[in-house]
């Protein structure tokens, strides 16, 4: 059977599709090559949220090509993912040599696919048609593929998105947010901790958007609805610290609170919420929930008022701080990173100085910083004052230096503490030691060997690096 390599450009969920497209090609009988040069099957799985990711994607696929003329005839190429969508046929037309590209509702159509094309039934394939359930067709996974893997696992809950930021091009790419019901995930859980999974994140473009359109009865489990008496049975060790709400549970949490409830399993963990949806029942959540890990990844964008309307986000400055003091309320020491975008269209030095003092007050432990790229048929690309690189390089610099030097004081408030930590597998800087995650997120890396791997530990923190730490499991003895 041919080999198949897919290379992954972007986000959580990209990196989650791709694995489950493997998953289905290995069952399928495909195996999977670790290289480009040494595969029969080349997949590049595309993002489109910058300009640059969409340029990485193109030249690699405009090089491999060029190589594969002389020394591979017969390779097989194909686009996955958001770019296909949202180019389709373009990219075919652009690079001819391209056999296939499957578009966001597609991914598991690929190898149906691919045996046509190399069966030779069909010599070129573009698809980026919708299909209604596609958002539950991610669920194969790969858990042997990686040591990682088989601790931690990734689960789609659900794909498009509503928002229509106006800087975004996911809704284009993604589609309409669509979600998958409470028995189909629990059950895709349920099979990978019964293969040794400790810790599942539950992934979407916006969780807590998750089932919101969808009001089905077949929603419920058990027919248990959130605001019924008698709600379903707590886990062991459930909620002693704090009683169930009493408001509806949104059925993000009720989700949380199905998957909590599986033997086995240790931690869930979810990404990305959007702070207009952080309800309290979410804040909540955190204290009543123990497997719930208190780490938190909520885009923020930006700091001014001004460019947050503009930007379409649906909340202010002041409701993102809310939310962050509630849950340094419920959780002391709660892991906080955020998304921000630097250079939106007419972003003044007073807005950027709003983000900057937001970052202050906030004091992320990671903070992902984009430069904003214009994207083709979202209104920010058309709006005025876009501003020069070399703005948008200044301030990125800027909040780089601010967020590490907040980053790295309170990484060294750590050293001498103890954590708790999962232990995922070999670290992948030095592959003699292993590597650790704690409840908030945070990588520690200590000398251990496989035996760990999969292990709740304690550690104690003796070092700090730059997003890392170092911890010692022996000093505890
Ligand atoms: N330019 C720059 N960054 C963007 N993001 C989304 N769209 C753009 C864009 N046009 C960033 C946001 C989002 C993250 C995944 O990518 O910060 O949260």
């Amino acid at each position: 059977m041919p080999s198949v390599f897919i290379k992954t450009y972007g986000c959580q969920m990209n990196e989650r599709d791709s694995e489950a497209v493997a998953a289905q090609l290995v069952a399928k009988g495909y195996s999977l090559a670790k290289s480009e040069a040494v595969a029969d099957v080349v997949l590049l799985n595309t993002c489109s949220v910058r300009d640059m990711a969409e340029r990485k994607a193109l030249n690699k696929m405009a090089n491999m090509i060029g190589i594969a003329k002389k020394e591979r005839p017969n390779q097989v190429f194909g686009f996955m993912g958001c770019m296909a969508q949202s180019r389709g046929q373009e990219l075919v037309d652009k690079l001819p040599d391209v056999d296939l590209v499957v578009g966001t509702q597609k991914f598991h159509r690929t190898a149906d696919y691919l045996d046509e094309i190399l069966a030779g039934r069909r010599e070129k394939i573009v698809d980026t048609a919708a299909e209604e359930k596609s958002e539950a067709a991610i669920r194969e996974h790969l858990l042997n593929g990686s040591a990682q893997k088989s601790v931690s696992a990734f689960v789609s809950i659900m794909q498009g998105c509503n928002q229509y930021c106006t800087f975004c091009i996911v809704p284009y790419t993604r589609g309409e947010e669509r979600s998958r019901t409470i028995p189909d995930i629990v059950a895709e859980c349920r099979d990978l901790v019964s293969r040794g999974v400790k810790e599942i994140t539950l992934l979407g473009q916006i969780v807590t958007s998750y089932g919101k359109k969808e009001k089905r009865e077949e929603w419920r489990i058990n027919g248990a609805s959130a605001s019924a008496p008698g709600a379903p049975k707590r886990s062991e060790g459930g909620s002693t610290l704090d009683p169930r709400p009493s408001t509806p549970l949104s059925p993000f949490v009720q989700l949380i609170e199905a998957v909590h409830e599986i033997d086995g399993l240790d931690r869930i963990r979810f990404t990305s919420p959007h702070p207009k949806g952080y309800g309290d029942d979410l804040v909540e959540a955190y204290a009543r929930l123990p497997k719930l890990c208190e780490s938190a990844h909520i885009p923020v964008q930006s700091g001014s008022d001004r460019l947050l309307k503009i930007m379409h986000r649906g909340y202010t400055r002041e409701r993102f701080l809310g939310i962050i003091e509630k849950l340094r309320r419920a959780k002391p020491g709660i892991g906080i990173s955020t998304d921000i975008i630097v250079g939106f269209p007419g972003e003044t030095e007073e807005d950027f100085e709003q983000t900057l003092s937001l970052a202050r007050e906030v004091e992320f432990d990671q903070a992902y910083i984009f430069k904003y790229s214009p994207r083709r048929d979202t209104p920010a690309a058309d709006m005025p004052d876009q501003l020069s690189t070399p703005v948008k390089e200044e301030r990125n610099e800027r909040l780089l230096r601010l967020v590490n030097e907040i980053a790295a004081r309170n990484y060294e408030k750590l050293v001498g503490t103890q954590v708790q930590i999962l232990v995922e597998g070999p670290s992948k800087k030095n592959p003699a030691r292993m590597m650790g995650r704690t409840r908030c997120n945070k990588i520690v890396v200590f000398d251990g060997s496989d035996r760990h791997r999969g292990q709740i530990m304690d550690v104690k923190i003796t070092r700090a690096g730059s997003f890392t730490l170092y911890g010692d499991p022996a000093i505890l003895e």
